[in-house]
């Protein structure tokens, strides 16, 4: 079977790891396990992304060298990731030499190949996502369409990346491979994004230092590599890429570096390069299913397998920033925790790419009814009754199996069937909530049986058989849940008796196996239950004063009531004015796009006027036409016709923006269409 290569994005070190990364990690460890346990090897490839301006500006702001800075924060992200027992074969830095010299040679290889060529720059530049943008995809000329922070206008000397020549290609492979990047809208955007043509990439910068130069051959000393060109070869170079660059040989022969030592043979590099899986969120998507594949077309390596794209964590419902000092702090969760709850609430908790809220209510309203009723106390009830009435050994022939638990077989191997392909299509929840069924199965099964009375009428036989069948269930379920539970799963495996491996998979998962004799060993609880809430409340001098606007306008409320006007009313309308804004709730019918608008879609929105009205409006960044059908809007309805790119447009659609990208307004609850809001 071939090898599996396994990545998750280097993570900035201008900041401390979170959630947010852990959540990444944590699914690039599970493929893992889960491919492992199929008998599948892998390379897991994490790390840090050390380079460029962004990095250099957070040393200066803590006023030490940016190798120092990246020393520091690289040690941390690998320490949360050793502390959560996270299996990585390979921890990359991109300040690493081997790094470098692969960089260079790709650099080298693409000029070379006419891929790369020189030119100047004029426009804008994210330093916050160190990403470039034209002027047409900067809202108000200032501010970065993915951040919605303050761009600088930069203009200087640059090399350029051809980009414009792969867009054909690029568009044939998203074509020919239908999964190639997954969840299947966002492919659908990343297409859409290439349809609208592309543009060359600079990808060199002059202003300032900390980066990897351009190889010797061009002699170019003032640039340096654009920082997502120097990232994005991280996955190649890891593997060793650079290490036969000529400029490398002397350099690294002088290292002793056990990176390097550890680095797979060429023959497995190759395979790995085949079977390639990019894990990373969605705000990095544009990098890795457009930028990358062409850089690797140009290097002539074979493109990724599957690149996967999830969403956004947000705490409590509010965006996690260091400004607003309410980053989750992974180590802070294990603590309260612990891993495996964290890992089943992550993933349990959200659709693999929709975004999501980390509540810690809901966090410990999963560990108690989840993980501690449903699994851990059928384990718990399995052992108490092994050890009262059977001296903890329990036995069943298949013959008895298969007559008195007939049915239930034939749904325990139909539930198990079909998760397989849920977590290839990485639709965790689906997955668990699959094995769920198993456990609720199980735990029916158990009152409905109530063995006790099995045991009082003398039934000691069937008694016996049917903890038989529940341990086979729990044999089953461990056996499953180890990707994402390797911990628990482990010990209750040894709390069963059988090893949790690749080849038990094999003989209780694919070959539906039973065991008819198991000898019980009696374990701690797998998840005691949380009584309070364990986390830090999250305080900070942002939260406080938003809290206090909040309550200033409470007062000024109670003022209105009193008749008491404000001071000053410049700027303020009467209710008079208010009255002539006719805001409605309304129904989109259609959405479709808007030839040759990067923002546009054009809707077909019902107000229940007896006719619809077309709108134009400029939504296209934030949702696909697809998912806009049957969505309820709000409209501001007596707006002036207007036209836009030659269409014309009644209305408007209300919605809110902000960093994370636009979100429209709804109503919560309304059923009537048409109804008017004052
Ligand atoms: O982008 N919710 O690094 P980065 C979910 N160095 N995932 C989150 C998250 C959140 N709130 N915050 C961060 C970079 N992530 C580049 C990558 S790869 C060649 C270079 C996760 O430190 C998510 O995986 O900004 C996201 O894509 C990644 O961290 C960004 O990490
Ligand atoms: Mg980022």
């Amino acid at each position: 079977m071939q090898k599996k290569y396994i990545t998750t994005p280097i993570y900035y070190v201008n900041d401390k790891p979170h959630i947010g990364h852990a959540y990444t990690t944590i699914i690039a460890d599970l493929l893992k396990k889960y491919a492992e346990i199929n008998g599948i090897s892998t390379f897991l490839l994490t790390g840090t992304d050390e380079n460029g301006q962004k990095i250099e500006q957070a040393a200066t702001m803590h006023n030490t060298t940016p190798q120092k800075y990246a020393d520091s924060i690289s040690a941390k992200f690998r320490d949360v990731w050793d502390s959560f027992e996270i299996d990585y074969d390979k921890y990359m830095r991109t300040t690493d030499l081997e790094h470098r010299y692969g960089v260079q040679k790709a650099f080298e290889i693409m000029y070379k190949k006419g891929d790369i060529y020189k030119g100047e720059y004029e426009g804008h530049y994210c330093v916050s996502c160190e990403s470039f943008f034209t002027p047409t995809q900067v809202i108000d000329e200032l501010y970065c369409p993915d951040c919605g922070k303050p761009t600088s206008l930069v203009k200087e000397e640059s090399y350029f990346f051809a980009l414009s020549k792969y867009q054909d290609r690029l568009l044939k492979w998203y074509k020919e491979n239908a999964t190639c990047i997954l969840p299947l809208h966002k492919r659908n955007e990343v297409v859409r994004f290439v349809e609208e043509g592309l543009q060359d990439l600079s990808i060199t910068r002059t202003s300032f230092e900390w980066g990897i130069s351009l190889p010797k051959s061009l002699n170019d000393p003032k640039h340096i590599v654009y920082v997502w060109l120097d990232a994005l070869l991280n996955y190649v170079s890891a593997l060793g890429y650079g290490l036969d660059y000529e400029d490398a040989k002397e350099a690294l022969s002088k290292l002793d570096n056990k990176d390097i030592k550890r680095l797979p043979s060429l023959e497995s590099k190759l395979e790995l390069f085949n079977n390639t899986t990019h894990i990373v969120g969605k705000d990095i998507l544009r990098f890795h299913a457009i930028y990358w594949p062409a850089f690797l077309m140009s290097l002539d390596l074979p493109l990724p397998k599957q690149i996967l794209a999830h969403g956004w964590w947000t705490r409590e419902g509010v965006k996690m920033s260091k400004s607003l000092g309410n980053v989750i702090d992974p180590l802070e969760v294990k603590e309260a925790y612990g891993v495996e709850a964290l890992r089943y609430f992550l993933l349990k908790e959200v659709p693999f790419g929709q975004d999501g809220d980390f509540s810690e209510l809901a966090f410990k309203n999963r560990i108690n009814g989840e993980l501690s009723n449903d699994l851990g106390n059928l384990l718990n009830r399995l052992i108490g009754m092994s050890e009262k009435y059977f001296d903890y050994s329990i036995e069943g022939t298949l013959e008895d199996l298969k007559t008195s638990f007939k049915e239930e077989l034939v749904k325990i191997d139909s539930i198990i069937t079909k998760l397989p392909s849920l977590i290839e299509n990485v639709q965790f929840h689906l997955y668990l909530e699959g094995i769920w069924e198993l456990l609720t199965l199980a735990n029916g099964l158990i009152t409905k049986l109530a063995p006790w009375t099995l045991i009082k009428e003398g039934r000691i036989k069937e008694c016996n058989t049917f903890l038989v069948l529940i341990a086979n269930i729990l044999l089953k379920t461990a056996l499953l849940l180890y990707p994402i539970l390797p911990k628990s799963t482990t010990k209750i495996g040894e709390s069963l008796g059988v090893a949790i491996n690749a080849t038990n998979y094999k003989a209780f998962i694919k070959e539906k196996k039973l065991q008819e004799h198991f000898r019980i060993t009696k374990i701690d609880a797998l998840f005691p239950k949380v009584e309070s809430l364990k986390m830090q409340a999250i305080e900070s001098k942002e939260i406080t004063q938003a809290k206090a606007q909040n309550s200033k306008e409470d007062s000024k409320n109670e003022d209105s009531k009193k008749d008491t006007l404000p001071q000053s009313t410049e700027g303020l309308i009467d209710i008079a004015e208010f009255k002539k804004i006719d805001i409605r709730v309304g129904k989109i019918v259609s959405a479709s796009e808007v030839p040759k608008s990067t923002k546009l879609l054009k809707l077909e929105v019902d107000l229940n006027e007896g006719r619809l009205r077309q709108i134009l409006a400029g939504i296209k960044e934030s949702y696909s036409p697809e998912s806009l059908v049957g969505r309820q809007v709000v409209v501001l309805a007596n707006l002036k016709p207007a036209k836009l790119m030659g269409l014309s447009s009644e209305g408007m659609l209300l919605a809110c923006k902000d960093e994370n990208g636009l979100d429209l307004l709804s109503i919560e609850n309304s059923k009537v269409l048409g109804a008017k809001i004052s």
